[in-house]
C-alpha cells in the first residue's frame, strides 16, 4: 500500500518524478489562511449538525489554530509527497490532535475545498486591489487639480489636434480606473458564492448546513449546483479579464509617460527615485518603471489567455487541469496590484514643462477648429468653414508662422467674415475656455469634474 492519504487502493509507491510533477504546494501554500478558515467553518458546522461531537469540533478548530501558527512561523516544512496545502494542513492537524483530525474531511472533498479557498483568497485580493485603485484615482485627481491650467497639445493619430488641459487628461484616467473598479466590484458578487458542500461533485450523504458555513465565511450566496460548484472557474476568468483591462490601462499610461519624458517631447520629468540610469551612458535617466509596467501588461494578457485555454476543453466536473489555474491567476493578481501601487507612488512626483507643451500646441495649428467654429458662428456652413481654415493653415505653413500670427488682411482675403475679434479665438486659453460644457476641457469644467470625482471617491 502507498503511504499517501489516498493510498489504500494503490499497490505501488508514486514515481518520484510524478510526485514532483503533481505537487502544487509551492504555489498553493499561499492559500493557507483561507484553507484553515474554511476548514474551521466546516468543522464547526459538522459539530452543530451532530456529525461531529462538540468536543471533536472544538479540538479540530483549536488544532487548526496551531497549524496556522506553525505555518506563519515557517515551522511546517512543505514537501511534495503531501501534494498541496489541503493535505499539509490536514496531516499536520492529525499529528497534533490525533485521530480526531482524521474526521475533518467528513462530507467534503478537496474539489469543493480548493474552490472555496480560491474564492476566499480572490475576494480579499479584490478588496485590496480596490483600495489601491482608489488611491491611484486620488493621485490623479490631485494631479489634475494642480495642472488644470497647464495646456497640453491633445493628439489624435499622434498628431497635434486641439489644446487640452493637462488636468483634463489626468481626469480621463480617473474615469478609466473608475470603470475598472466598478468591474471588480461587480465581479466580487460572483466570486462571493460558497462551493463547499458540493464535496467531490455530487454532494454528500451527511446532513450538512451550507448556509451556516456561508455565514461563517462571509459568503453572500451558496452555489446552487454541486457539479457547477466544483468545476466552475468563471470567477477566475472574469477577474483575470478585469485585471487585464487594468493592465492595459496602465500600459497606455506608461506609454504616454515614456513618450512625454523623451527629449523630442520633453513634456514631463519623472522623479529620480523612480528612474534608473545606464551602465555605459552617463547622461541617461530612463523611465524604467513605466517600461516595466508596460511590459507586465503582456504577461497579464498571457495569464488571461492561459486560463481561457485551460478551461475550454474541460468536461464537467473537476479535473486536475484546474490545479494550473493558480499560478497564472496569482501572477496576474500580483503584477497588477504592484503596478497600480507603484504608479500611485510615482505620479505625485511628476513635473510638467508647460512652456514646452505650449510651444508644441502652437506649432501644430491646434486652434484651427476654433477658427472654423468662429466662421460658423458668423453664418458660414461648417463644411465651407473647414475649407477656408484649411487654406489659412496652408498659407501660414508656407510662411512658417502660426494662425495667430497671420495678418488680418490675409485672413480677410480668405473670408470677409473674419474680423479683429478672431485673435481671441486663436489663443490656446481661448480654445480651452470655449469648450465649456459637461465633459469639455474648459478649466471651469475640469474643476467641476474634479469636485464630482472627489465626492464619488469619498462615498466608496
Ligand atoms: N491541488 C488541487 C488543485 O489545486 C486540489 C486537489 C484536488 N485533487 C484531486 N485529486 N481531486 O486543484
Amino acid at each position: 500500500m502507498s503511504e499517501k492519504m489516498w493510498g489504500g487502493r494503490f499497490a505501488a509507491a508514486t514515481d518520484s518524478l510524478v510526485e514532483a510533477f503533481t505537487a502544487s504546494i509551492q504555489v498553493d501554500s499561499r492559500l493557507c489562511a483561507e484553507d484553515i478558515r474554511g476548514s474551521q467553518a466546516h468543522a464547526r458546522m459538522l459539530g452543530k449538525v451532530g456529525v461531529l461531537t462538540a468536543s471533536e469540533a472544538e479540538a479540530i478548530v483549536a488544532g487548526l489554530d496551531q497549524v496556522r501558527q506553525e505555518i506563519a512561523e515557517n515551522r511546517l516544512p512543505f514537501v511534495d509527497s503531501l501534494e498541496d496545502i489541503h493535505m499539509h494542513v490536514e496531516s499536520r492537524l492529525t499529528e497534533i490532535i490525533g485521530d480526531v483530525g482524521k474526521k475533518l474531511h467528513t462530507g467534503r472533498s478537496r474539489n469543493d475545498q480548493v474552490a472555496t479557498d480560491l474564492r476566499l483568497y480572490t475576494r480579499s485580493c479584490l478588496d485590496d486591489l480596490l483600495v489601491s485603485l482608489r488611491h491611484l484615482q486620488t493621485v490623479f485627481v490631485d494631479l489634475a487639480e494642480r495642472e488644470v491650467e497647464t495646456i497640453l497639445p491633445g493628439l489624435t493619430h499622434m498628431q497635434v489636434a486641439q489644446p487640452v488641459s493637462f488636468g483634463h487628461h489626468c481626469m480621463a484616467y480617473v474615469e478609466m480606473f473608475q470603470r475598472d473598479a466598478q468591474r471588480l466590484q461587480d465581479a466580487r458578487k460572483r466570486v462571493n458564492v460558497l462551493p463547499l458542500g458540493a464535496a467531490a461533485l455530487a454532494g454528500t450523504t451527511f446532513p450538512i448546513d451550507r448556509w451556516d458555513v456561508a455565514r461563517q465565511l462571509g459568503f453572500e450566496a451558496v452555489a446552487e449546483n454541486s457539479l457547477d460548484a466544483v468545476s466552475d472557474r468563471d470567477f477566475v476568468m472574469e477577474v483575470l479579464a478585469d485585471l487585464t483591462m487594468i493592465a492595459v490601462h496602465l500600459s497606455r499610461l506608461a506609454e504616454e509617460l515614456i513618450l512625454w519624458m523623451s527629449a523630442p517631447f520633453g513634456f514631463i520629468d519623472l522623479p529620480d527615485s523612480f528612474c534608473t540610469g545606464s551602465s555605459i551612458m552617463p547622461q541617461k535617466k530612463n523611465p524604467d518603471v513605466a517600461e516595466i509596467i508596460r511590459g507586465k501588461s503582456g504577461r497579464v494578457v498571457g495569464d488571461l489567455v492561459a486560463m481561457l485555454v485551460l478551461m475550454k476543453g474541460q468536461p464537467l466536473t473537476y479535473n486536475r487541469d484546474n490545479q494550473e489555474d493558480k499560478e497564472t491567476f496569482f501572477d496576474a493578481l500580483d503584477q497588477v496590484r504592484t503596478s497600480v501601487e507603484i504608479m500611485g507612488r510615482m505620479l505625485p512626483g511628476l513635473k510638467t514643462r508647460p512652456q514646452v507643451m505650449r510651444a508644441q500646441a502652437e506649432r501644430g495649428y491646434a486652434t484651427a477648429t476654433d477658427l472654423a467654429d468662429y466662421l460658423v458662428r458668423k453664418g458660414l456652413p461648417f463644411r465651407d468653414a473647414h475649407a477656408v481654415v484649411g487654406k489659412a493653415v496652408r498659407c501660414a505653413q508656407e510662411r512658417d508662422i502660426g494662425l495667430e500670427a497671420m495678418p488680418l488682411d490675409d485672413l480677410q482675403a480668405l473670408s470677409p467674415l473674419i474680423d479683429q475679434d478672431v485673435y481671441q479665438v486663436l489663443t490656446l486659453e481661448g480654445s480651452l475656455a470655449a469648450r465649456n460644457h459637461l465633459g469639455g476641457t474648459a478649466p471651469e469644467q475640469v474643476r467641476a469634474a474634479i469636485v464630482r470625482a472627489r465626492a464619488r471617491l469619498a462615498q466608496e
